[in-house]
């Protein structure tokens, strides 16, 4: 089935353009024709040179990066709506802003505003365009040889992040362990990234017991999917940065099992594994300087009489062994084993996870932000200017010792939760770095509130919202 494609971004001579134009001003005075909340849209019809959509964004003092990119998600419902399928903006109207960035903000919004994840539907919802966006026609009146370049990258970027939402939005009875592999097979065929894959029979051979426990109660069991990218450039032959990504394909919570409200939704606990996909694979379409690897440990958390069980006590990848308190506590079983895989095939110059880990984080920080732990104050500070940048923001826990207090073994070396209903995010984070070496720098990105939009957000409809693809190609544009 096909995917949902992001509306090209295209590099046009403004004379050329006959189309529909989107004309973004900032609101001026009360007799300013869209609006004055950013995103508010006005026809005008009237112009000799054909219609154009003004798009309020907001008073010129009070625009930012992120009311540009809502002010341009709002336009692509407009466009969405009246069934446009291609649009012209003017690019010198943002640069008007003299804002760096506005353009790509802008851009941003309008192809993010724009995601629909429909080809299981036979007929489209009422008010639901038939026809999606399908370009963007960047009009410019010089030669456009610089916006061509960057428009190929912000593409290459909001693609990653369309095909995260929409992997995170398949159903749990299509994306199992085996067809996420598949999946991911493809989509390194098609992007050049090298890729294998570890099954049931290799992770025994090598180990990996605490992602084989979580995968043992389903049909096919689990698997560490491995992505590559080289690099280019000076970046050839440097040490990789690994993006690990939890891709549970659906968690009932095992023994611990969910209630039935808690449980609807959980198909999209594989979004950090779904956000590592579109990061590898926008890597390499903007071919990164820095090298990547992409390790996505999948499994599907389910009840079976093969099925693993509170009490039962793991030996992981590291040689540590876990007592499961819960077994709805999975995800961080299944990132040690992939964690500690990253540290003894490569020498990473640092290792990122994103996880939807807790329902705690959602309690802390709501779905605003994403929780953010690290052992490197570097990391955590770079990770979290990129979160500001992107909008795709973070704030940081801590993490010191005194917790690991909570998951301290009784008859194993550690636990996998603590019974008491303390610190369950930070109790996450301090489980995974257990399984750090010393000396590698390393966060932790608990994504379980941002990861999915429980309402229709002004570039982000309800559902999977690829979050932490555009936050973490920020940061290695900056390495
Ligand atoms: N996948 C869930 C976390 C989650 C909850 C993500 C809500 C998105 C929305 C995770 O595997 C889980 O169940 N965590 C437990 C941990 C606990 C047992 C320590 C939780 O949050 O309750
Ligand atoms: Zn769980
Ligand atoms: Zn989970």
């Amino acid at each position: 089935m096909a995917l949902p494609q992001a509306p090209k971004l295209l590099v046009t001579p403004e004379d050329s353009w006959q189309g529909l134009r989107l004309l973004p001003l900032p609101y001026s005075s009360s007799d300013f024709a869209p609006g004055k909340k950013p995103g508010d849209t006005m026809l005008d019809s009237a112009q000799p040179g054909g219609a154009s959509l003004l798009v309020s964004l907001g008073p010129a003092e009070e625009i930012t990066l992120e009311t540009l990119r809502r002010s341009g998600g709002q336009a692509a419902r407009w466009l969405l709506e009246h069934e446009h399928a291609q649009v012209g903006l003017p690019v010198a109207m943002l640069d008007a802003l003299e804002i760096p960035g506005a353009l790509e903000a802008f851009c941003t919004g309008l192809v993010l505003g724009a995601y629909r994840f429909d080809h299981y539907r036979a007929k489209p919802p009422e008010n639901q365009a038939l026809q999606p966006l399908q370009a963007i026609h960047l009009l410019h009146s010089g030669d456009g040889g610089d916006l061509a370049l960057q428009a190929s990258r912000w593409q290459a970027d909001l693609s990653g992040v369309y095909l995260a939402r929409s992997i995170a939005h398949e159903p749990p009875n299509v994306i199992n362990p085996a067809s996420l592999a598949q999946r991911a097979s493809e989509i390194a065929q098609a992007s050049g990234l090298s890729f294998r894959v570890l099954d049931a029979a290799d992770l025994q051979a090598l180990g990996a017991g605490a992602l084989l426990a979580v995968g043992q109660g389903s049909q096919g069991g689990a698997r560490l999917i491995v992505l590559e990218y080289p690099g280019s450039g000076a970046g050839l032959g440097q040490p990789p940065v690994i993006v690990v990504g939890k891709a549970i394909t659906f968690d009932t919570g095992g023994y611990s099992i969910k209630d039935r409200v808690n449980m609807v939704g959980m198909k999209y606990d594989k979004a950090g594994g779904a956000a590592v996909l579109g990061i590898l694979q926008a890597a390499a379409e903007m071919r990164l300087s820095t090298p990547l690897v992409g390790l996505i440990p999948a499994a599907e958390n389910m009840i079976s009489a093969d099925a693993y069980r509170p009490n039962d006590i793991l030996t992981t990848l590291s040689g540590k062994t876990v007592e499961v308190i819960s077994a709805d506590a999975e995800g961080r079983l299944v990132l040690a084993d992939a964690l500690t895989y990253a540290q003894r095939q490569y020498q990473p110059q640092a290792i990122i996870d994103l996880a939807t880990l807790t329902g705690g984080v959602v309690i802390a920080l709501g779905k605003v932000r994403a929780g953010l732990m690290s052992n490197d104050d570097a990391l955590a500070q770079s990770l979290f200017e990129a979160g500001e940048r992107s909008g795709e923001r973070l704030w940081r826990l801590p993490l010191d010792d005194d917790y690991f207090e909570l998951i301290k073994g009784d008859d194993s070396d550690f636990k996998n939760s603590s019974e008491l209903r303390q610190a369950h995010p930070i109790v996450g984070g301090i489980f995974l770095k257990q399984f750090i070496e010393p000396g590698i720098p390393w966060a932790h990105l608990d994504i379980a509130g941002p990861a999915t939009a429980d309402k229709d957000l002004p570039y982000s409809p309800k559902g999977a919202t690829g979050f932490g693809v555009r936050l973490v190609l920020d940061y290695l544009s900056t390495l």
